[in-house]
């Protein structure tokens, strides 16, 4: 059985004002159009002290700071379909 990505985004305090909510869904989109739901488990993640980086997204513990709507479809191609950047 293949091991499990683990993708989570910040929900904290700060994150929201940084449209976490919007990342959030486009996630949701990105991993249903590249049919990545059963390799990934998608969650929502806690502050980890640093929201003056900008929203945060973790994937298998490596955390990518200042993630938005128009960045995250590039980050999620690297780290999951390419393991470049993560
Ligand atoms: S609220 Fe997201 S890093 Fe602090």
């Amino acid at each position: 059985m293949e091991k499990k990505i683990h993708l989570s985004l910040c929900q904290g305090t700060s994150c929201p004002f940084n449209n976490s909510k919007t990342v959030f869904e486009k996630i949701k989109d990105y991993l249903r159009g590249n049919n990545l739901e059963n390799r990934v488990e998608f969650s929502n993640a806690q502050c980890c002290g640093k929201c003056n980086n900008g929203l945060k997204m973790e994937i298998d513990g490596n955390q990518l700071h200042a993630v938005n709507s128009d960045n995250v479809s590039t980050l999620l191609d690297l780290c999951l379909q390419t393991n470049y950047y993560c």
